[in-house]
C-alpha cells in the first residue's frame, strides 16, 4: 500500500462540516460525537495534490483567478475521456461551486414556477430542497425495493413524464444513498422516456469515479454521442475529497441551453488552490483513487459481516458505487422513535438518518465508509450495542 489510509487524522481545528459542526446540523451532537454523516472522506488527500497546493502556496499571492488554460481542461478532459470513455469539448464545461448551487440554477434555468421535477426518492435531500425552493414540484418517481437492491419504476415514470406539468427529472447516477451503478438499459430507458416526453434530463454523476471493483460506470450522455439533450454534473470533490475547495463541472452541449445557463450564472471564478487541486488530482492522483476504491470496498464488505454477526435483521447491500452505506434498521425501530437521534444520544455517533432522503424511509441509516476501518470499527460497535441493548429491555 503506497498510502497508509489506515492512518486517524485528527480533523479538529481545521473547520471541519462533519467533525466540528455537526451540531448546526442536529441540536443533540456534541464534540464527543463519532461522526459519519456527510459525505467526506477521512482519508488524506493525495501526495500529489499536497505537493502541488505547496508549491502554489510558496508563490505567495492568491489573487483573482481563472481557469481558463489549456491545462485545466486538458486535466478535466483527458480525465472523463480515459475513466469514462466521454468525449467532452472544453467549451461544454461551465464551472461552478458545487453541484447543490448548480441545480437550483439548473431548476431556475430549464423549469418555471409550478413545474414539476421528477426525482426518484430515496434519494439526496437537496434534490428536494432545491427543487421546492424554487417554487417548482418535486414529484416522485420512487425506486422499487426488494430485499435491499433497488430497481427503477418505468412504467411509472413514463405516468410521470408524459404528464406536460412535469418538464425535468434529475437523475442521480451513482445512486445516493441506494448505491445503484445502473445498467446501460436502465439508462438508456430514462432518456428515451425523456426524450419522447420533451423532459429536460439532468444527470448528477458526482460519485461516478467510486464504484466497487467489477463495476463500471457509465456516464449518461456518453451513450448518446451526437445528442445534446442531456445536462450531466460532475466533480472531483468526492473522488479526490476535495470537497471544500467547492468545485464542480456541469457540461451542457446545447448552444440554447448554453446561453441560458450563462445569462444566469455568468462565469464564475475558481479559487487558485482549488485550479491547482484540480490539476494535479486528475493528472497524478489516479493511483490514490484506486488504493481508496480497494480500500472502501473492504469496508463496505466489513459492515456486510458485521451486521450478519451482530444485527442479523438489518437489511444491506454492499453498494454497486458511491461509498455510503444504506441500511434498514427497521427490525430495531420503535413506534415514533427517532434512530438518529437515539443514536446520537445512546451510541454517540452521527450517521445521516433516513428521513433526510424522503419522508417514508426513517427506518434506515447511510454511514458514510470513507474512513479508517478503526473508525467504522467504533461506529458499527456502538450502533451495535446501542440497538441490542435496547431490545433485550
Ligand atoms: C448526489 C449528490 N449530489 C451533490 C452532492 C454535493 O455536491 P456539492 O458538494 O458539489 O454541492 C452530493 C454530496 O453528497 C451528492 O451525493
Amino acid at each position: 500500500m503506497k498510502y497508509d489510509l489506515n492512518r486517524i487524522v485528527d480533523r479538529t481545528g481545521t473547520n471541519s462540516l462533519k467533525w466540528e459542526f455537526g451540531s448546526r446540523v442536529h441540536p443533540k451532537v456534541t464534540g464527543n460525537t463519532l461522526p459519519l454523516w456527510v459525505a467526506d472522506m477521512d482519508f488524506p488527500c493525495a501526495e500529489p495534490i499536497l505537493l502541488a497546493l505547496r508549491k502554489r502556496i510558496d508563490r505567495e499571492i492568491f489573487g483573482y483567478s481563472l481557469h481558463y488554460t489549456g491545462e485545466y481542461f486538458r486535466a478535466v478532459c483527458s480525465w472523463m475521456q480515459r475513466r469514462f470513455n466521454w468525449w467532452v469539448h472544453s467549451e461544454d464545461i461551465f464551472v461552478a461551486p458545487g453541484i447543490v448551487p448548480a441545480l437550483s440554477d439548473l431548476v431556475r434555468c430549464f423549469s418555471k414556477e409550478g413545474d414539476g421535477v421528477i426525482i426518484q426518492r430515496p434519494v439526496y435531500g437537496p434534490f428536494t430542497s432545491r427543487v421546492e425552493r424554487n417554487g417548482r414540484f418535486v414529484v416522485d418517481n420512487a425506486l422499487i425495493n426488494k430485499d435491499g437492491y433497488y430497481s427503477m419504476d418505468f412504467d411509472d415514470l413514463e405516468a410521470k413524464a408524459s404528464d406536460p406539468k412535469n418538464t425535468m427529472m434529475i437523475l442521480c447516477s451513482p445512486h445516493n444513498p441506494v448505491g445503484r451503478v445502473w445498467t446501460e438499459e436502465e439508462l438508456k430507458k430514462v432518456a428515451d422516456i425523456c426524450f419522447s416526453n420533451d423532459v429536460v434530463l439532468v444527470s448528477d454523476e458526482i460519485h461516478y469515479d467510486i464504484v466497487r471493483s467489477g463495476e463500471t460506470h457509465l456516464v449518461l450522455d456518453s451513450l448518446f454521442p451526437g445528442d445534446d439533450r442531456i445536462i450531466t454534473c460532475t466533480a472531483p470533490s468526492k473522488s479526490f475529497n476535495l470537497a471544500g475547495m467547492q468545485v464542480s463541472h456541469i457540461v451542457i452541449r446545447n448552444d440554447e441551453y448554453k446561453k441560458r445557463w450563462e445569462a444566469a450564472t455568468g462565469h464564475p471564478m475558481l479559487s487558485p488552490l482549488a485550479i491547482t487541486a484540480v490539476q494535479a488530482a486528475y493528472n497524478e492522483s489516479e493511483d490514490w483513487l484506486g488504493q481508496v476504491n480497494d480500500y472502501i470496498d473492504l469496508n463496505l464488505e466489513f459492515i456486510h459481516t458485521f451486521l450478519k454477526e451482530h444485527l442479523p435483521d438489518a437489511v444491506y447491500r454492499v453498494p454497486e458505487g458511491t461509498y455510503l452505506a444504506w441500511i434498514d434498521l427497521g427490525a430495531y425501530v420503535f413506534e415514533g422513535d427517532s434512530l438518529t437521534d437515539f443514536l446520537i444520544e445512546d451510541a454517540g455517533v452521527f450517521i445521516d438518518g433516513g428521513n433526510k432522503f424522503g419522508p417514508e424511509y426513517g427506518s434506515f441509516q447511510r454511514i458514510n465508509a470513507a474512513c479508517p476501518r478503526a473508525i467504522l470499527e467504533d461506529c458499527l460497535g456502538r450502533v451495535a450495542s446501542s440497538l441490542k441493548k435496547r431490545s433485550s429491555k
